[in-house]
């Protein structure tokens, strides 16, 4: 056999191995390695069947909520004309690109003192962006966050006002309710501290599918073998979970941040027992009212609706695969759905067509005691605000 022939012959029988090999590879050894382990399918998985439901998602906040940062997204965060930041007379932090990325850089009299870089970033950018540097395997905040509000930069929550400050550090705690998972090594440093080592490579950024649904490994298996079956089967069906478990599949991150975790909360998954991961702290027992931040579900949970209701949960009003964001009167139908007749006074009725807007009366926008944000300019903190949770008659209504 002459050269080209053999060459030929020889990659027929390599591609009706490899046509053989596949044949024989069940749909679970199709799908790729999932770090969190054997039952995960990962979110790219759920594609193939649930295809606009995961296009929808990948713009959702909850899937945005962190990512590993991206130099020409960033450049569009950017305020026009605004990349420097007046901490005081001789100290500045400028946003620069350099070799290797973009940078913060704290210049003191006009000398470039430190650089740290813009590696990921967390929040969605509803609200806010802050964004954190590697160094080694502990990641860092830097000074300046990205306020919506102001359409600018802003130092960040918690940080000193008049000075540059880069040592924060941002432990796998907010990943467990920003992401989807981390690798994590506890190290003793003495008898007192612990200092907490994390995987850059193992991060799984965004809040995935199966971070809400749970493992669902054998939901893909079993449905890409039996693709006549259209009943769900191997996954949690959020409808038959009982009406704590469906506050608990959100209340796992969006109960405030007095609660100490006890265990991982990266494990959680709908149906699991909240309590089971979380002990109130002593800050958090009794202390104050709950903020509106990362809260809603005290918030809720304390108001009539809640409490007079049998059935409200998150549900109620949020369908997470849905973008109403900002659209009132949908949101107001919802609260119709139980309060089909309400006595308003002739004062209130006064005041125009309620039914396409209960929100702003009933769940005002609030201030968090918790963030607020300081600008370059300007010497008081400028609000965070967020709606309340908990729905009720607001004194400022009345009058
Ligand atoms: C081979 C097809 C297939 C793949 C891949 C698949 N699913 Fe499904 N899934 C189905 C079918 C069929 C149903 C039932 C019909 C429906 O609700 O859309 C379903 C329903 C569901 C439901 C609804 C449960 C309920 O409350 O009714 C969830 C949640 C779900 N899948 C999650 C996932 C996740 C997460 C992934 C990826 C890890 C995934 N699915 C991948 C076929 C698939
Ligand atoms: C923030 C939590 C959360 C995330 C993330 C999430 N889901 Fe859901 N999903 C829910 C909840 C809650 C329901 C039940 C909605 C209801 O019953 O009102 C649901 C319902 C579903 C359903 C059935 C109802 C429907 O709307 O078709 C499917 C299928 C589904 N999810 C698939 C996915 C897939 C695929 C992803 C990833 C692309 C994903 N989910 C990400 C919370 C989430
Ligand atoms: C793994 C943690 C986690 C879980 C579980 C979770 N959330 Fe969230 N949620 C977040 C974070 C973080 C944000 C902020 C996202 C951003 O960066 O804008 C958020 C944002 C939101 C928002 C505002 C943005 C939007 O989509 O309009 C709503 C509403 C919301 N969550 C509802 C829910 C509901 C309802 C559930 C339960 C089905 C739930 N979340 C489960 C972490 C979580
Ligand atoms: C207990 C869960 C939880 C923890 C821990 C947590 N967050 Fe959040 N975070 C949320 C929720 C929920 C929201 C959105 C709604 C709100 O503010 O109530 C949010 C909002 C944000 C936003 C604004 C997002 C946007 O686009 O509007 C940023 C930025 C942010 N968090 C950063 C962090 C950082 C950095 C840490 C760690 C130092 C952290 N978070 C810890 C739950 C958490
Ligand atoms: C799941 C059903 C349900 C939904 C949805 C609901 N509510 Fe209610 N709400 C109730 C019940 C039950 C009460 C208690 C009525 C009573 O005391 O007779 C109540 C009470 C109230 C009260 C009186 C509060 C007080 O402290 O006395 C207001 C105001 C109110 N709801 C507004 C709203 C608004 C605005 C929405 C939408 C954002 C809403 N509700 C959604 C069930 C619901
Ligand atoms: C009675 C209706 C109702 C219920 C129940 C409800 N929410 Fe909301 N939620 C709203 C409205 C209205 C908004 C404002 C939406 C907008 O501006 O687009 C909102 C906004 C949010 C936001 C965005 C933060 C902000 O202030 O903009 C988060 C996060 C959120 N809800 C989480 C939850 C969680 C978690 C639960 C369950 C514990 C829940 N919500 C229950 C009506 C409700
Ligand atoms: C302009 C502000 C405003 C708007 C808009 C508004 N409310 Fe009210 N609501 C009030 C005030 C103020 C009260 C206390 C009674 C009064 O003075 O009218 C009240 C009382 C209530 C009550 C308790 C009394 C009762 O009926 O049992 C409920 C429930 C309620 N509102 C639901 C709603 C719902 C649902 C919507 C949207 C369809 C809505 N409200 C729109 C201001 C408002």
């Amino acid at each position: 056999m002459k050269g080209p022939k053999r060459i030929l012959l020889i990659l027929g029988a390599f591609s009706a191995v490899i046509v053989i090999l596949s044949r024989c590879m069940t749909a679970a050894d199709k799908l790729p390695d999932d770090i969190r382990g054997e039952a995960y399918a990962g979110a790219a998985s759920c594609k193939t069947c649930h295809q606009s439901l995961s296009a929808d998602y990948a713009h959702s906040p909850h899937g945005l909520t962190s990512q590993k940062v991206n130099d020409s997204d960033l450049t569009g965060v950017f305020p026009p004309d605004s990349n420097s930041f007046s901490l005081n007379a001789n100290e500045k932090v400028v946003v620069e690109k350099r070799k290797g990325g973009f940078y913060q850089v704290a210049y003191k009299d006009g000398v470039a003192v430190r650089a740290e870089r813009f590696d990921m970033q967390f929040g969605s950018g509803e609200k806010a962006y802050t964004y954190a540097y590697w160094r080694g395997k502990k990641l860092y905040e830097l000074p300046l966050s990205y306020f919506a509000a102001i359409n600018n930069w802003a130092i960040s929550p918690g940080f000193p006002a008049h000075m540059f400050y880069y040592d924060r550090g941002i432990t796998s705690r907010c990943l467990e309710c920003h992401g989807s998972f981390v690798e994590k090594e506890l190290k003793h440093e003495s008898t007192f501290s612990m200092n907490e080592e994390m995987k850059q490579g193992s991060i799984i950024y965004g809040i995935d599918c199966e971070r809400c649904h749970g493992p669902a490994k054998q939901h893909v298996v079993f449905h890409t073998e039996n693709p006549e079956e259209k009943t769900a089967k191997y996954i949690t069906i959020f409808k038959t979970l009982s009406r704590k478990q469906k506050m608990d599949a959100c209340g796992v991150c969006h109960s405030g941040n007095t609660l100490m975790a006890q265990k991982s909360v990266f494990e959680f998954k709908p149906g699991d027992d909240i309590d089971k991961y979380y002990v109130q702290d002593f800050v958090g027992f009794g202390g104050g009212k709950p903020d509106v931040h990362g809260n809603q579900t005290t918030m809720l949970t304390g108001s009539n609706c809640y409490i007079k209701s049998n059935n409200m949960t998150c549900q109620s009003c949020h369908n997470t695969h849905e973008n109403i964001k900002g659209n009132l009167a949908i949101y107001s139908q919802r609260c119709i759905n139980c309060h089909k007749t309400t006595n308003h006074s002739e004062e209130t009725l006064s005041r125009g067509v309620l039914a396409a807007n209960c929100i702003d009366c009933h769940m005002p926008k609030e201030s968090s005691k918790l963030i607020s944000f300081k600008q370059a300019t300007k010497n008081e903190a400028s609000a965070y605000l967020l709606r309340s949770h908990h729905i009720g008659i607001y004194p400022a209504e009345r009058k």
